[in-house]
């Protein structure tokens, strides 16, 4: 196998605490913003800044901003999910519902569990990591004729896959982290950090070397199920 598919098949989502006493090297670092230089974006607009976090006091402070979980979240979530291994196995998309409390993966008890949750604090995503990198960009802008800026979106996730092939390259854990894009939590992280109200958070990175492996079913289709030869339908290559 070549080594660049290797990583692409190891690269995977370490949904684990890290080992907060172990930090990312400033030379690690820097091979994986160099990694983030080299992203392809529409028109080369280089549409992204990174924060990156690894102050103690200002990871803690972030750890202490809360979140709320949406209706609309745990509906779509919902849909995503197999209730057993040979479920998922089967379906080659979506992820495992026991990921997730029960409560969340009942449709009849998701209005009300909405209702009863409590505010989390961002530490119940953070898990020990010793870095984050915040991934924001100018709402103001867009790719040109980009309705919804749908290219400029799509190389942010250029942008993700870079780093994160460059992680996985070095070893290092990395999972995404959606939660703080939302308000009211964005909103609160970036009055912390300074950001212009205009930025937006696309997503977070949390960085670190896992305390333990990272062990769950992974699915993916397979290449004859996502292609078409020549005409769309006329599947497989
Ligand atoms: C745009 C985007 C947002 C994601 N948000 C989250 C997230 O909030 N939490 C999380 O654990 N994984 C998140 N993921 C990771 C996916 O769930 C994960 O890549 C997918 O389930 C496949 O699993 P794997 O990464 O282990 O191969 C996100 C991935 C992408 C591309």
């Amino acid at each position: 196998m070549s080594e660049t598919l290797k990583i692409i098949q190891e690269r995977q989502s370490a949904r684990v605490p890290f080992d907060q006493t172990r930090p990312i090297s400033r030379e690690n670092l820097e091979k994986i913003l160099e990694a983030a230089k080299w992203t392809p974006t529409a028109h080369n607009m280089q549409n992204f800044e990174i924060i990156v976090v690894d102050d103690e006091a200002v990871l803690e402070k972030i750890g202490n901003i809360k979140s709320r979980i949406s209706e609309e979240f745990l509906r779509e979530n919902y849909e995503q999910l197999s209730f057993s291994r040979e479920e998922l196995m089967e379906k080659k998309t979506g992820i495992l519902g026991a990921m997730f409390p029960p409560e969340w993966v009942d449709p009849a008890k998701i209005a009300e569990a909405v209702k009863k949750a409590a505010p989390t604090p961002l530490n119940q995503s953070i898990r020990g990591s010793p870095m984050l990198l915040l991934v924001i960009y100018d709402s103001r802008k867009r790719a040109p004729a980009s309705r919804g800026d749908v290219l400029g979106f799509m190389s942010l996730g250029c942008l993700m896959e870079n780093i994160w092939l460059m992680a996985q390259s070095l070893s290092i854990g990395l999972q995404i982290v959606s939660v703080f894009s939302a308000p009211p939590a964005e909103t609160d992280i970036k009055k912390l950090l300074g950001v212009p109200d205009y930025m937006k958070i696309a997503y977070t990175i949390r960085l670190g070397y896992p305390k333990n492996a990272t062990n769950y079913l992974r699915v993916r289709r397979d290449i004859k199920d996502f292609t078409h030869h020549n005409q769309f339908g006329n599947r497989g290559i």
